[in-house]
């Protein structure tokens, strides 16, 4: 008999063909009474197949006595109750490495967005207004000091990249990295009073919940733009929205929110804001490798062969 595998909400194609095909797949969010479903099928559900928005609930895995895996697609896990999961003997994986270029080069992509102006000179040439008079004159990357909080897989990514762009590179993380050629900062707010640019990229937790504060947002200050590529949750977004409507921050770049697909209204007007509905890693070519780590990862688990991308 084919293990049964609960996925969440659509996965893309590819991810619910081939589960389909081994497992015994079961559509949670098609079921109208999700009730009924973990009722009568709850006990014989072996897998959750989910990703980093919709995660896993202590509640749900309480409803699974025999869940043994919870595959994400996607590097953060935030969104998954990993401390029910061990508590389970639930082993979780994620899909780290596979998605760092794309989330990389979307950040600088954003940055250029933000310092250049693109949208608005876009609607610039498209609305007329070049036929009448020149765009104003923007900023630049070059020579600009950039600090990025989470020199991880995705960090050092972009830090590659804005090196390439000339720019001067210093991060703050828990722990400096001795191997690692960049300005080590231990204290953010010292960092964001020293930069340009505050990239945002480390993992969403209780640890780092607020951890880009009003403090760490008015050193960065009137001529500093933040850009949040990470989680929602690492930014104190009602400071953010006020800081910004009153030109003490400079401006900001955003992939996330602390409540998606919500975003705050007040953000909409503002000229010093690039606003994108997390999209980080959405590309076919990645999108196609997290889904090929999530199939990876279910099959070695049924097959008793070790898992590839375990989150630790
Ligand atoms: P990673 O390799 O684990 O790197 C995370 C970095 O964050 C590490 O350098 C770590 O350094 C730092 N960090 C962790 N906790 C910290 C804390 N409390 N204070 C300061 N720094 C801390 O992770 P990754 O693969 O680069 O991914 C990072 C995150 O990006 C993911 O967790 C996810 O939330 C987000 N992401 C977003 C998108 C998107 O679509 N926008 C796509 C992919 C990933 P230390 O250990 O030295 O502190
Ligand atoms: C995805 C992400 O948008 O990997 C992450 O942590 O935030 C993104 O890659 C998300 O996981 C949905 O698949």
């Amino acid at each position: 008999m084919k293990p049964k595998i609960l996925m969440i909400g659509p996965l893309m194609a590819l991810v619910q063909e081939a589960l389909a095909q081994d497992f015994d797949l079961l559509r949670y969010w098609e079921a109208d009474d999700k009730d009924a479903l973990l009722a009568a099928e709850g006990a014989k559900i072996k897998g959750i197949a989910t990703d980093g928005h919709l995660g896993a609930s202590r509640a749900l895995m309480d409803r699974l006595p025999n869940l043994e895996i919870i595959v994400c697609q996607g590097v953060g896990y935030d969104a998954i109750d990993l401390e029910a999961a061990r508590a389970h003997g639930i082993a979780v994986t994620n899909t780290p490495e596979v998605l760092s270029n794309a989330v990389a080069e979307l950040t600088l992509g954003m940055m250029i967005g933000l310092c250049r102006r693109i949208p608005q000179c876009d609607q610039y040439v498209r609305k007329g207004h070049w036929l009448k008079a020149h765009y104003p004159l923007t900023a630049e990357l070059t020579g600009a000091q950039v600090g990025i909080l989470g020199l991880g897989r995705i960090g050092k990514e972009i830090a590659a990249r804005c090196s390439a762009f000339k720019m001067q590179i210093s991060y703050h993380g828990r722990t400096q990295q001795a191997d690692q050629p960049y300005r080590y900062y231990s204290d953010l707010v010292a960092m964001a009073r020293d930069v340009d640019w505050l990239v945002v990229i480390a993992p969403g937790s209780a640890e780092t919940q607020g951890l880009v504060s009003r403090e760490v947002l008015e050193a960065l200050g009137p001529k500093g733009c933040l850009v949040n590529v990470a989680r929602g949750s690492l930014v104190d977004e009602t400071a953010l929205v006020a800081l910004l409507t009153s030109g003490k921050l400079g401006g900001a770049a955003l992939d996330v929110f602390a409540q998606e697909p919500k975003v705050p209204e007040a953000l909409f007007g503002l000229d010093n804001v690039l606003l994108l509905p997390h999209v980080g890693s959405a590309t076919v070519q990645t999108r196609r490798a997290m889904g090929q780590l999530v199939i990876d990862n279910l099959a070695a688990h049924f097959a008793g062969r070790p898992l590839l991308t375990p989150v630790a």
